[in-house]
């Protein structure tokens, strides 16, 4: 068995990101010629190869491609092996009812880090692609906030608060971001926002907090385009690692010798 990595300090965390696995309810199905269980697999071998110590792995939404129990039944099961604990927000595909996902609203769900907090946010509207922030679920955030102000805290949800400079994923956006920068605007505690819904990495800063993005393990969507487009590019994760001090660092790892010939005839997503 592998010795576990140690870390610089018993108090840093390494905690990763993935997102918009699409999984289907086959796993042997393809959607636009590619087989979202392969790359899932792929990206989680990759985790466990370049990260022997995780402290937490976290799914920023888009589980199923089709909202189906036995697909995340699937799911969870195959996340159990690594015996790292695992949180997962909604995204506009899942379905709140088939997966127990760890945000019940209104309350978000608190990952205790020590030195930091990751809060799980559910920015996903039924039947709806766009996002949208609950009043009731900023109002327990503001009061999450607001108590532990002694934290580092990183933000999780789904959808992008800020403008991908693309038309097609910019109607698809968090429409009430406005509400969110009111609430951050009164804390400097808040580091960092992760989300995925937008099948790419960026990297936004406002306030004292930055935003980012993270390639889906699935297929990749074209930056800065009007229209719907693919990217070639592969996919890939997030990874965080936090220090007690309050500094942090980042990067987004993808995957070598993968890539999937898509099928690029589709006008939507
Ligand atoms: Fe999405």
């Amino acid at each position: 068995m592998t010795k576990a990595k140690q870390l610089e300090s018993s108090t840093d965390k390494i905690i990763i990101q993935i997102t918009d696995t699409h999984l289907l309810q086959d796993p042997k199905e393809e959607f636009v010629q590619v087989n979202p269980e392969h790359g899932f697999h792929a990206v989680m071998d990759d985790i466990r190869k370049n990260f022997p110590h995780i402290d937490a792995i976290i799914h920023t939404g888009d589980l199923a491609q089709n909202a189906k129990t036995e697909t995340y039944q699937r799911y969870l099961d195959y996340m159990q092996q690594f015996a790292v604990p695992f949180f997962q927000v909604p995204g506009n595909h899942d379905d709140i009812e088939k997966l127990p996902f760890a945000t019940a609203l209104p309350e978000p769900t608190v990952v205790d880090l020590g030195a930091w907090q990751i809060i799980l946010l559910n920015s996903a509207v039924t039947g709806k692609i766009d996002g949208w922030f609950d009043h009731e679920h900023l109002e327990r955030l503001n009061t999450l906030l607001e108590n532990n102000q002694d934290r580092h805290v990183i933000l999780a949800c789904h959808h992008h608060p800020f403008s991908m400079h693309s038309k097609w994923i910019d109607q698809h956006i968090l429409k009430n971001t406005t509400d969110l920068k009111q609430l951050l605007s009164k804390y400097n505690h808040v580091k960092l926002v992760v989300f995925g819904h937008v099948h790419q990495e960026s990297i936004n800063a406002w306030h004292n907090t930055e935003f980012l993005s993270t390639p889906s393990t699935f297929v990749q969507f074209k930056p800065r385009s009007d229209d719907f487009a693919f990217d070639d590019i592969a996919p890939g994760y997030r990874c965080l690692h936090l220090k007690s001090d309050g500094q942090y660092s980042t990067k987004v790892y993808r995957l070598k010798d993968y890539n999937p010939k898509i099928n690029k005839e589709i006008s939507g997503y």
